[in-house]
């Protein structure tokens, strides 16, 4: 699957989401230092060892480039910038019983405004699996000849060769 490409420059810096998650109750905010351990666990069971190692290094970065959403006192959803490689947002994830409601487009806009702020010019969404909704919620647009991008080298078992 193909890379996306985000134009940071063009996003509002409108903060409205936070606010509305908070009024179902739903914190949209930075882990602190005591939760690194428990978000990826749980990004491990609930998505794949290789999203909880990108949320490794997103939470080992200085400041932090990832967003948890936390209803009362559990996690419900994750996203990451900076984690795959410099520029790029992802990975993010949603429990399935909480998706639909606003919470995925919360993360991936505290992410991006973030990434803003930093001073990046653009972000890259990399493999993207559903295109429609980046496109959707922020006009990204599909690089050509980006699959498998950055991936292409990537060891997938590291197990010594027999
Ligand atoms: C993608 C994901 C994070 C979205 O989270 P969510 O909380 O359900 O998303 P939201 O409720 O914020 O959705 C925002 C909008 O995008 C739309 N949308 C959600 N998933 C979509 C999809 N797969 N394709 C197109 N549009 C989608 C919603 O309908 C909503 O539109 P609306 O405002 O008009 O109703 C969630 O579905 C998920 O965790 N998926 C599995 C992991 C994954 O695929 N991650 C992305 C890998 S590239």
């Amino acid at each position: 699957m193909a890379d996306m490409l985000i134009k940071l420059y063009d996003l509002d810096d409108d903060r409205r989401f936070i606010a509305q998650q908070k009024e179902r109750g739903i914190s949209v905010r930075k882990p602190i230092g005591p939760e690194k351990h428990m978000i990826i666990d749980w990004v491990s069971k609930q998505f794949s060892p290789g999203w909880a190692a990108e949320t490794d290094v997103a939470t080992a970065n200085t400041p932090r480039s990832c967003f948890v959403a936390v209803k009362a006192t559990r996690f419900i959803g994750f996203a990451c910038y900076d984690a795959t490689a410099l520029g790029y947002f992802g990975p993010i994830g949603v429990e399935k019983s909480e998706r639909g409601k606003g919470t995925g487009q919360a993360l991936l806009m505290a992410c991006l405004l973030d990434m803003q702020l930093k001073g990046y010019g653009y972000a890259i969404v990399g493999d993207v699996k559903n295109p429609a909704y980046y496109q959707k919620i922020v006009g990204a647009i599909e690089i050509p000849d980006s699959s498998p991008g950055i991936y292409k080298n990537r060891v997938k078992n590291a197990d010594p060769a027999v």
